[in-house]
């Protein structure tokens, strides 16, 4: 079951998955979104293709599983807990070439509930880690949504917010909206209500002015794919955000788990970086708001170089720079 993050904040609807291929499809349309929500709902689809598969051999549930594995590959190109959890998932299922069938379903099941169960933990844990870089009293901004929808629960960005608001901490909190399709205002606005953290909304070319005006002691955002060398890709415009941030003496944190840190990759240069549609962009809530045809870049994520990064905040405590994720 996905709550589908495209009708918040004016609907809560669910969306049952009975196929691996209706999980790919939510992963694609955005129906669920945000980097460890993305992976643990791919794992999901890899035990669902388990379960949908009538094989009756090894080999056969294994050439099943392998297409959903590939399929569930193919949906988004820049979040790295997409490819972390295929992979976990591909191990369990190479892992047993011996077990009967029922038990390898039972296993992938296994895993995904493990891959949920985990990041929910890794969540707190961060939120625990991050509280303790928040000052008493703080204005802090955010951009997109890093929260539990984006996550398998409690959030990583907005986890530090959560985890911090809990002690008291937080005057307010700066949710940018995040054109174009305002994961911001859709989503972290609707965590924010529902949690009872003070918010105000902000377009995002506000950014600069409430820095400016001294109003932001910090800003904290999720990540996609951290570099080895600590350079991170998330949402576009969370590179701006960074230069401002540096230019008016604001630290700017990255929270994030270990499933996010892709040390394969040396630095942010490589990261993959996903561009979506234009429609996204010359629409605003359904609305026309450019010429038809106006040809448009969109992509999807920024790469913010690890020199603008002051922490990146894990389940497994605080790094500062210089970074070398092994
Ligand atoms: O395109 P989206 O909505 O999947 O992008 C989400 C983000 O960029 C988040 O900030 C990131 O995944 C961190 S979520 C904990």
């Amino acid at each position: 079951m996905l709550l589908d993050q495209r009708q918040l904040p004016v609907r809560e609807v669910e969306r049952a998955c009975q196929r691996w291929e209706e999980v790919a499809d939510a992963i694609r349309t955005l129906a669920v979104r945000g980097a460890p929500a993305i992976g643990v709902a791919a794992a999901f689809g890899v035990a669902l293709a388990a379960r949908q598969s009538r094989a009756a051999t090894y080999e056969d549930l294994r050439s099943d599983v392998d297409v959903a594995l590939k399929g569930l590959a193919e949906t988004r190109p820049t979040a790295v807990n997409l490819f972390w959890a295929l992979a976990r998932m591909r191990r369990v299922a190479l892992g047993q070439p011996d077990a009967p069938v029922e038990r390898v379903r039972a296993r992938l099941l296994a895993e995904a509930r493990a891959i949920l169960e985990e990041d929910v933990a890794a969540n707190r844990s961060m939120g625990e880690h991050g509280a303790s870089l928040v000052p008493d009293r703080a204005r802090i901004l955010t951009h997109c949504n890093a929260g539990a929808l984006a996550t398998a629960g409690y959030g990583t960005a907005l986890g530090v917010v959560r985890a911090a608001h809990e002690r008291g901490k937080v005057a307010l909190v700066w949710v940018g909206e995040t054109r174009p399709v305002m994961q911001g205002s859709r989503l972290t606005a609707w965590e924010c209500m529902r949690e009872g953290i003070p918010h105000r909304l902000i377009a995002d070319v506000a950014a600069g002015s409430v820095m400016a005006r001294g109003e932001v002691d910090l800003v904290v955002t999720g990540a996609d794919r951290i570099a080895a060398n600590g350079d991170t890709a998330n949402k576009i415009g969370t590179y701006s955000l960074a230069v401002l941030a540096r230019h008016h003496g604001v630290p700017f944190y990255v929270a994030a788990p270990l499933s996010t840190i892709d040390p394969s990759i040396a630095t942010g240069a490589e990261i993959p970086i996903e561009e979506r549609d234009g429609g996204e962009v010359r629409r605003v809530g359904g609305q026309q708001t450019a010429p038809d045809g106006s040809p448009v870049y969109n992509p999807a994520f920024d790469v913010t170089p690890a020199s603008l990064i002051t922490a990146i905040v894990t389940e497994r405590g605080i790094f500062r720079p210089p970074y070398r994720f092994s």
